[in-house]
């Protein structure tokens, strides 16, 4: 029998068209360290409106527009889509307690930067090609304001959510959430920081002003040109790719910025902002990096860090001191890849605050109070067309029915059992939760007896990872498993990987909060 050539695919087409490989910017060719490190710009309230129960809120309009951006230089500059003029967008500054209303509009215009996949589930040929629905990663909200996939607008329309800020300090961010095209408009730039404030943490006296700045870290492929470009597969018709790869890092939307520090502490607050891309960052000389906190705010204690690895979406808040280092330039590093330096002053040192040996107390969630443990797989579905692989949660697609349907104020175990050879870091919206381990176990006998058979032992997670999370990295061939006492609010969330790509392709699923009993009196 003879097997037909060019069967894989829709319509069996011909040889797919190449398109032409685009000229990519070389970074090795471009001078290091000539543009100084931006801040993102702080969002200012434009007066108060009503919220839904707290009478004035401050109200907020952040609206995304097409703005044109230098990333470095000597490179043109660049068309993003920002909450700002530059980017990332605006920062957002709030305080534990104290709500604000933000009115998130979309300015964009109606024809997408990017390559749309219409074979996607909510990017369909019949949906308008920009759309965008916002979310704020880490904030505890009703399901109203979480920025819902589904509950996109398109541009000349815009959203009011309410933000409570019933939560503890920590570094949260937003991003672009829609169905389908969230990778796109994330790396087309939506996205920017959302801080929340507390009274413990000012405490402390952390370093706080010019003395605290955040990192916000992406990967991104450029062309020569300085425009965006987000790669596609060999089929036209189906161009959707399983993970991006970027040619530069930007820091704070710079190519390989400079920051001049005085010789004493600093806090850096970095998120990992990038689409797929695993950063292990490191510095040179020695220089000692303390993390204080991590996604949900600060750990218990200060945690001394050789190599910090952050996932996609991952934040951690650092201590540098560079106390001691006058007129030295030291690096920030991924692997051997430069992302930043840092230029010590010659001054000499203020009296520095020294650090607090410990930071908050973490009470630590009970595996006996948990009423139940779920099973979630992650996997990949092996598509009889061979086309790229479709990574699933518990085996299921955004649109089968919800099947995680936690009751609020309880507490549940999640274990989150990784058949892949990807490391998917999994995130939950409302919540925040502890890691309590991970543990290696026979893929293979899972596959096919859907028994867990372990091989090796539990490893509790790393001291950096020991405080509130809302994303984790569950490695390939391992449970890795979560302890959440869902609080808050009830009703329809969702959970997914935060490898944008994965997510824009069915490794997303809603899971609904179910309101707790209502006793009488
Ligand atoms: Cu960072 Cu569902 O998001
Ligand atoms: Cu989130
Ligand atoms: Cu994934």
């Amino acid at each position: 029998m003879l097997l037909t050539l060019g069967m894989h695919g829709r319509g069996g087409h011909q040889m797919p068209k190449m398109r032409p490989a685009p000229r990519l910017i070389d970074p090795d060719t471009l001078a290091p360290f000539v543009d100084p490190l931006p801040v993102p710009a702080r969002a200012k309230p434009l007066g108060t409106r009503p919220g839904a129960s707290h009478g004035a809120l401050p109200y907020y309009r952040m609206a995304a527009r097409e703005i044109s951006h230098k990333i470095h230089r000597d490179v043109p500059a660049t068309r993003f889509w920002s909450f700002g003029d530059s980017f990332p967008g605006m920062t957002i500054e709030a305080r534990k307690g104290e709500g604000i209303l933000v009115e998130w509009a979309n300015e964009l215009p109606t024809r997408h930067l990017l390559p749309v996949d219409h074979n996607l589930m909510g990017a369909e040929a019949d949906k308008p090609e920009v759309r965008t629905v916002v979310h704020v990663h880490g904030a505890k909200t009703r399901p109203e304001a979480d920025g819902y996939p589904e509950d996109w607008y398109v541009p000349g329309r815009s959203v009011t959510y309410e933000y409570p800020n019933e939560q503890d300090a920590a570094l949260l961010w937003y991003h672009d959430h829609t169905m389908g095209i969230n990778r796109l408009n994330v790396m087309a730039g939506m996205m920017g920081l959302y801080v929340v404030r507390d009274r413990e943490e000012e405490a402390l006296r952390l370093p706080s002003g010019e003395f605290e700045i955040p990192l916000v870290l992406c990967d991104r492929l450029l062309r020569t040109d300085g425009q965006l470009y987000y790669p596609v597969s060999q089929r036209p018709e189906a161009p959707w790719i399983p993970e991006f790869a970027g040619n530069v890092h930007l820091v704070n939307g710079t190519l390989l910025p400079y920051v001049e520090v005085s010789p004493r502490q600093y806090r850096f607050r970095i998120l990992n902002g990038s689409n797929a891309f695993f950063y292990f960052l490191s510095t040179s000389s020695g220089l000692t990096m303390r993390q204080i906190g991590t996604d949900q705010g600060l750990l218990a204690a200060p945690v001394p860090v050789r190599i910090l690895n952050l996932a996609p979406a991952e934040r951690a808040d650092i201590i540098l001191d560079f106390t001691g280092r006058s007129g030295e330039q030291l690096l920030l590093q991924t692997g051997p890849t430069s992302l930043m330096q840092f230029r010590v002053r010659q001054e000499k040192l203020v009296a520095d605050a020294s650090l607090p040996a410990t930071l908050r107390s973490i009470p630590k969630l009970l595996e006996k109070d948990a009423v139940r443990t779920r099973e979630l797989t992650l996997e990949e579905f092996d598509n009889v067309l061979a086309e790229p692989v479709t990574h699933l949660l518990a085996g299921k697609r955004w649109h089968e029915p919800i099947s995680e349907t936690p009751v609020l104020d309880t507490t549940e175990i999640w274990s989150l059992i990784n058949t892949t050879d990807d490391v998917h870091p999994i995130h939950l919206h409302l919540v925040r939760f502890q890691i309590l381990d991970r543990r290696p176990f026979d893929v293979t006998e899972y596959l096919i007896s859907k028994r867990i058979r372990y091989t090796g032992g539990a490893v509790a997670p790393d001291a950096n990872e020991a405080g509130w999370k809302d994303t984790v990295r569950a490695s390939p061939g391992a449970v890795t498993r979560i302890i959440i006492k869902f609080e808050g609010y009830p009703g329809r969330y969702v959970w997914h990987c935060h490898i944008l790509e994965h997510e824009d392709n069915e490794m997303m699923r809603p899971y609904e909060v179910l309101p707790g009993e209502h006793r009488l009196s």
